[in-house]
């Protein structure tokens, strides 16, 4: 992983917590947030939350399985909140977290999502006795290690590696259609000109955070990966005519997308591509999960991705992992998970299935698709930026209040007032 990586990660230490101040309000039921790991074989109940449920479960599932075998005496509650990218379970889990009823262990995006939200309020355990017994600073990129850490400990373990900045599509419609894949936003629109006068959608989407993972794509097609890394560092202005001209590029997109976008899930969105109604999704690579295990589509054959138009050569990358909260009842089962989930049979039993790659660098690459394949080689050479939409380099308040920006642009199609709106949100949520 390259360096803006690195730089990511240190912005990120710098920018304030979001819930610290309603998580204060209630009293914490564990003070020490130290870890002491047992001999002991775990038992009892071990709750895991997340939003995989339905079509994004069968990865989970595999993990799952891998577990119960090495820990039999344990009871795993599989809890999940559908909703895709956790729009609704983090609702849920917040709600839990403020009432003293956390759950084992928890999926969080590793980054601001994870440090500014639930690391800031001192609500975690320090897991760093487990990364020194299972010897994982040598396994996990030292990078991502960062993103998970802070000077006082590493508060999660990372699952998968995502990358955000795909295009799906179906070889054999683009052809049928005349197009070929486009390389920049240029591109695109004439491709898009070209599929709309044959009544095919060039671009579907889903609902609104759905749409900030498009506004991301545009971002770093627009401005590259430095001043994309720039505007999360408070080192590019939200007013700089090149964040204008993101706004702008982005509502030229919307031209070109379904209207009913709000009402469609993420799976639907990517339904349109494969049923022919059109041409491109621009989605994370848990489209691959769900276009290969859920609808036993072949990669390159059935299906295909590039980059998305003008990030040829920058992987916009994202990381689930599980972290334990303080006040769990059952500690000894839900160091046992998070074990799990830095395995390597974990990881090479969740991550084939989940479209992602693994976060460990050590697992079998011939147990992934080609698309994985693919995806590991880029994450190895390509320059590395953060997801907006998945919690790497912004905080909850300000992605919260992004998604009212983006559904207000969505109708005002107004750059300069999307502008203005991101710079108050970027000084309320102390991200500047
Ligand atoms: C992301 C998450 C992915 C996937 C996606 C759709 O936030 O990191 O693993 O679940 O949401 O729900």
């Amino acid at each position: 992983m390259k360096k803006c990586l690195t730089l990511i990660g240190i912005t990120m230490m710098s920018m304030t917590m979001v819930f610290a101040q309603g998580a204060q309000e209630t009293e914490m039921a564990d003070d020490s947030n130290t870890l002491v790991i047992s001999n002991v074989a775990p038992s009892g109940d071990l709750e895991i939350f997340s939003w995989w449920a339905g079509d994004e479960g069968p990865a989970l599932a595999a993990m799952v399985a891998d577990y119960e075998t090495k820990n039999p005496d344990v009871n795993l509650i599989n809890a999940t909140v559908t909703g895709g990218s956790g729009v609704n379970a983090k609702a849920v889990l917040k709600t839990r977290m403020l009432n003293n009823d956390p759950p084992e262990s928890f999926q969080v995006h590793a980054g601001q999502e994870l440090i500014g939200t639930w690391v800031n309020s001192d609500r975690m355990y320090d897991l760093t006795p487990i990364f020194e017994a299972e010897g994982w600073y040598d396994v996990f990129p030292s990078d991502l290690i960062e993103l998970i850490g802070t000077d006082d400990g590493i508060w999660s373990v990372p699952v998968c590696v995502h990358r955000s900045n795909n295009a799906w599509f179906i070889p054999e419609n683009l052809k049928k259609w005349g197009v070929s894949v486009p390389n920049s936003m240029d591109e695109f629109f004439e491709v898009a000109e070209k599929l709309q006068a044959q009544g095919i959608v060039p671009l579907s989407m889903g609902q609104t955070w759905t749409a900030t993972e498009n506004w991301e794509n545009v971002a770093l097609a627009t401005l590259g990966a430095q001043d994309y890394n720039s505007l999360w560092s408070g080192d590019l202005a939200w007013s700089d005519p090149k964040v204008v001209e993101v706004w702008e590029n982005f509502g030229k997109l919307l031209n070109y997308t379904n209207k009913d976008s709000s009402s469609l899930s993420w799976q639907q969105a990517t339904d349109m591509v494969v049923n022919g109604q059109a041409a491109f999704n621009w989605h994370g690579d848990w489209a691959a999960g769900y276009m290969m295990t859920t609808l036993n589509l072949e990669p390159e054959t059935e299906f295909g991705w590039a980059p998305t138009p003008g990030t040829d050569g920058v992987f916009q990358f994202l990381s689930d992992s599980f972290g334990i909260p303080l006040g769990c009842k059952n500690v000894d089962a839900a160091i046992s998970w998070v074990e799990e989930c830095g395995s390597k049979s974990g990881q090479d039993a969740f991550n084939p299935l989940k479209g992602s790659i693994a976060a460990r660098t050590d697992t079998d690459l011939s147990l992934y698709s080609p698309y994985s394949q693919s995806a590991a080689s880029d994450f190895a050479n390509d320059t590395i930026v953060g997801s907006l939409a998945h919690g790497v380099v912004a905080n909850e308040g300000f992605m919260n209040d992004f998604s009212s920006v983006i559904e207000q642009f969505m109708s005002s199609k107004d750059a300069n007032q999307a502008v203005a709106a991101c710079a108050e949100i970027a000084a309320s949520n102390d991200m500047i």
